[in-house]
């Protein structure tokens, strides 16, 4: 069966073999010319990229070689290079505004593109980037970028982390970044992103952290898929208009560390099965949701959970036996905060109330029993 895929692969290493040899009697000149053009197209969309971002008014420092007539592009600064092809491009805090230039897609030997912390404004550019199939890293948070998140994007395959957030993105979350298999970051908070979670995205197996939180309208369900994207660790949803249940299938993400979930419109109950599978949870929040039934008994096996606030909910019963006695240890460290809900705590002399930083804050009933 592999036999034509093999000829293939050997029809393949003759050619390869005989254009080395075309090249060596050809002459080296032939690849200086193909690394000159090279050198000189990076140069041109470096420069484009510069008078593009209003790169008059980068801070000093980070202008130092883009205007100089003595250096490569290599030595400009930012600029990192691998046999005098541009790999990276870090402009981060540099004070660029203005847009960002379709002609930065002819750097082809792009990995990594940082330009946060920035002002720049526009979209991006739509299939501009496109060819930079080697790119592996984009951040382009906290800049003021609008319009929609580049669908096409899902063609580059080599992209390993991608943060977005703090922008002014809209749109919807574009099912075809499901293609995105290498994909471990993608972090898109702080936008105003809506439509659902696209349920493919239960393909993207490598992704551990994932963030939409703050984006006001993402609404549906927490897709029961995403139960086999067993590499996650850090999920943001807070801050949307998510509704129906915390899906118990996601108890199989166990390297899970940190769930926020906080002002949705959640409903049902903790989800039993959590308690048992979890075993990495250490923060869950939940605040202001429409969570209700009690704190599942199997909670009591999340040893690391060291930050837990569900406080307004509709949550009743007892917490889980184990949590008083460990919350003097690493336990529930940092924060239990469980007001604005139902539940009898019977700790000492304290009825209801929460617990920061090893201290009790203003025990107090509160709730709407
Ligand atoms: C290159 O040119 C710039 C601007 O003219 C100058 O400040 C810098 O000292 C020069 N660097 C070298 C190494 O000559
Ligand atoms: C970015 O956009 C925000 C909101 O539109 C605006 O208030 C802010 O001035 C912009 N920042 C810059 C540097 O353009
Ligand atoms: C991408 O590369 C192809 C082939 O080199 C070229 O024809 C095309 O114009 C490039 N696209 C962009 C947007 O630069
Ligand atoms: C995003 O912006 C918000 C509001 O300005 C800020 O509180 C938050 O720290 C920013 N997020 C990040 C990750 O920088
Ligand atoms: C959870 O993981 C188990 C074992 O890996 C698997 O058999 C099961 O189908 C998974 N459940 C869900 C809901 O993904
Ligand atoms: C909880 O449910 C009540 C009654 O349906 C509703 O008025 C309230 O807005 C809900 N709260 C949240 C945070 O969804
Ligand atoms: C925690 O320890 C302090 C001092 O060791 C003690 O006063 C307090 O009662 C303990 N609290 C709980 C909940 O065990
Ligand atoms: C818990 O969440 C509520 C509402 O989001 C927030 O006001 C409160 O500060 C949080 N508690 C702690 C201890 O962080
Ligand atoms: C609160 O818990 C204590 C101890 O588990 C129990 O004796 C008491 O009846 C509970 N109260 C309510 C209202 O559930
Ligand atoms: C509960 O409060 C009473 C009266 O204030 C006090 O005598 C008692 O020691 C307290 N119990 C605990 C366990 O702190």
């Amino acid at each position: 069966m592999a036999r034509p895929q093999q000829l293939a692969q050997i029809f393949q290493m003759i050619l390869t073999l005989l254009s080395l040899v075309v090249a060596c009697t050809a002459g080296i000149d032939h690849d200086d010319d193909d690394l000159a053009l090279i050198l000189k197209t990076q140069r041109t969309a470096l420069t484009s990229f510069f008078t593009a971002t209003n790169g008059p008014q980068w801070s000093d420092l980070c202008t130092n070689g883009w205007t100089w007539d003595n250096q490569t592009t290599c030595e400009w600064f930012g600029i990192t290079c691998t046999n005098n092809l541009v790999t990276s491009i870090n402009l981060a805090n540099c004070g660029l505004s203005g847009t960002l230039p379709s002609e930065l897609g002819q750097v082809t030997s792009l990995q990594d593109l940082d330009v946060s912390s920035n002002a720049i404004s526009g979209t991006i550019p739509d299939n501009g980037l496109l060819n930079l199939t080697n790119l592996q890293l984009v951040y382009l948070y906290s800049n003021n970028f609008s319009g929609t998140l580049p669908v096409g994007w899902s063609t580059m395959s080599s992209l390993t982390d991608v943060r977005l957030f703090n922008n002014s993105f809209t749109g919807t979350l574009p099912t075809s970044w499901s293609m995105l298999s290498y994909l471990s970051t993608l972090w898109l908070s702080g936008n105003r992103l809506s439509g659902t979670l696209p349920d493919a995205y239960s393909a993207l197996t490598q992704l551990s952290l994932f963030d939409v939180g703050q984006n006001g309208n993402i609404v549906g369900t927490l897709p029961s898929s995403w139960s086999s994207i067993t590499n996650l660790g850090t999920v943001g949803l807070q801050g949307n208009q998510f509704v129906g249940t915390l899906p118990g299938s996601w108890g199989n993400l166990s390297s899970l560390s940190s769930l926020q979930v906080d002002g949705n419109h959640l409903t049902g109950s903790l989800p039993n099965q959590w308690g048992a599978q979890m075993s990495n949870l250490w923060q869950f929040t939940a605040s202001i949701n429409n969570l209700t039934g009690t704190l599942p008994e199997s909670w009591s096996q999340l040893l690391f959970l060291g930050s837990f606030n569900v406080s307004h909910n509709q949550l009743s019963g007892n917490l889980p036996s184990t949590w008083p006695a460990a919350m003097n240890s690493s336990m529930i460290a940092d924060a239990l905060d469980i007001r604005w809900n139902c539940i009898n705590i019977t700790i000492a002399n304290v009825t209801d109330g929460y617990f920061w930083a090893n201290q009790w804050i203003a025990p107090q009933r509160q709730g709407q029993c």
